[in-house]
């Protein structure tokens, strides 16, 4: 999206957010495996321009995850909770280095697109101001839009409002475009004459009119400018950012038997040609590539599946798991911070964890790497072609060389050069006929025991 005119948005995150119940600021509570706030910077960031963040006093750890996600972001603090235009004359440096268009959007609403904002953006050709509105299914508590004759001619907070305006089904969605020229100038006539004593930044509308200046509203869905105030709510704006999500992986070409069964992150990436059985989760940070498979209820976080490899059911992929092409990693497999290369197989109940699994080899069932001593983790590397007999273990720091063969059942301590055969199990041993002698013993015995007990 390109636009010629500068931008600067503002996300105001200074709520307390008392109503989560949480010892977490609110906006750092995830949906889609991201924070709040981190859904609004990814929308404002696809603007472009330049982004500033308002937050509250001993928020470091919201201004921390600002930085995560837009380094070049500029961070204020809010001293105290004087309201939403008080809120924004906190980044007062940023507004009056002047650009274009000055965007305000709220750090509690998520699921605000791109696209809105370019396009409430995109009526300050026309307008001086411009917010974005909608018609929420219960209208109580949110800013009533007055508009007469296409103007918006005022904002009524809903502790303000009048019987007829609280009438009134159109309704502020919080986000709004101000042209940078007279931005400051508006905001700064803002008082705090009103029912909560705050300093409203929706005045900026009539103050905007009484100037002749020309206001509109643009309209936009529920889903998209649900505020979250509750826990209730964000599990509703999880529900909306799910259903988004899995929508737009089936549109690129991915195939998932029952999307409404499917959990994806925001950062999911998924090629064409992926098929995704039911119940499967991805956590942040998954990667998956053409044609792989990611069979029933299996678990990935932080994971590159390569093409056409088939996973689960019933996989754990934990970060750091990079499965090559082709690669098979069957049920009840755990792999973590493990490169497995290409057309490698590890079919039933393993673990596979700070490890390299050579291209094309096989771990038998109940193959399990030994990486924590109770201190520190330690590295295994299998080679290129590797057989791992079931029911091994690999005792890290441990190496298995290319084309080796550990037999079933090993406790490997030791390097195993290429090539070679490990054996490390105790001998078995074979007395004929002994199965019946013992039997014998063993039933005398009994016979001897209930005598005593008679
Ligand atoms: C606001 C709007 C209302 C709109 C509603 C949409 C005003 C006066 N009212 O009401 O018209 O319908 O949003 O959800 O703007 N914030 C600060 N510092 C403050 C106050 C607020 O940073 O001093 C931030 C909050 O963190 C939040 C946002 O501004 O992200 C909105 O504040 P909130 O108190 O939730 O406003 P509402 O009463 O919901
Ligand atoms: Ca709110």
């Amino acid at each position: 999206m390109m636009n010629a005119r500068t931008a600067l948005t503002l996300v105001l995150a200074a709520g307390e957010g008392t109503r989560m119940r949480s010892r977490q600021p609110k906006v750092l509570h995830a949906i889609g495996g991201r924070p709040l706030i981190g859904h609004v910077l990814a929308a404002a960031g696809r603007l472009g321009g330049h982004t500033a963040v308002v937050i509250g006093p001993d928020h470091a750890d919201v201004a921390a995850e600002v930085k995560r996600m837009t380094p070049d972001a500029e961070v204020f603090v809010q001293a105290e909770r004087r309201g939403t235009a008080h809120a924004v004359l906190a980044a007062r440096p940023a507004i009056a280095r002047g650009a274009d268009d000055i965007l305000v959007v709220f750090g509690d609403t998520p699921l605000i697109t791109p696209a809105t904002l370019e396009r409430l953006r995109g009526a300050l050709g026309q307008a001086a101001v411009a917010v974005l509105g909608f018609r929420p299914a219960d209208p109580t508590g949110y800013g009533r839009l007055v508009v007469e004759d296409g103007q918006l001619i005022a904002i009524r907070e809903d502790k303000d409002a009048s019987a007829a305006e609280r009438a009134l089904t159109f309704c502020n969605a919080g986000a709004m475009a101000l042209d940078g020229r007279h931005a400051l100038a508006l905001l700064d006539r803002i008082d705090d004459r009103n029912a909560k004593r705050e300093f409203y930044l929706t005045d900026v509308v009539a103050l905007a009119r009484a100037q002749k200046f020309s206001v509109v509203a643009i309209e936009t869905e529920e889903d998209e400018v649900r505020g979250i105030n509750t826990r209730v709510q964000l599990a509703e704006a999880e529900a909306v950012l799910q259903r988004r999500l899995r929508q737009q992986w089936l549109e690129a070409g991915v195939t998932m038997v029952a999307p409404e069964t499917v959990f994806l992150s925001a950062d999911t990436k998924l090629a064409a040609d992926v098929v995704i059985e039911p119940h499967v989760v991805f956590g942040a940070g998954v990667v998956v590539e053409e044609g792989a498979v990611i069979r029933a209820f299996s678990h990935l976080e932080g994971a590159h599946v390569g093409k056409g490899a088939r996973v689960g059911p019933f996989a754990r992929l934990r970060p750091g798991a990079e499965l090559g092409a082709d690669v098979h990693i069957g049920n009840f497999v755990e792999v973590k911070a493990a490169v497995v290369e290409a057309g490698a197989k590890a079919n039933h109940l393993a673990y596979i964890g700070d490890a390299r699994v050579g291209e094309g080899s096989n771990i038998g069932a109940g193959t399990i790497v030994c990486n924590y001593d109770g201190v520190a983790k330690h590295h295994t590397d299998i080679g290129k072609g590797a057989f791992i007999g079931s029911n091994s273990s690999l005792v890290a720091p441990v190496s298995v060389g290319a084309g080796a063969y550990v037999a079933t059942g090993s406790v490997i301590t030791d390097n195993v050069p290429a090539d070679a055969l490990a054996i490390a199990r105790s001998r078995q041993t074979i007395k004929e006929n002994r199965a019946s002698a013992l039997r014998s013993r063993k039933s005398a015995g009994k016979t001897k025991a209930k005598q005593a007990a008679d």
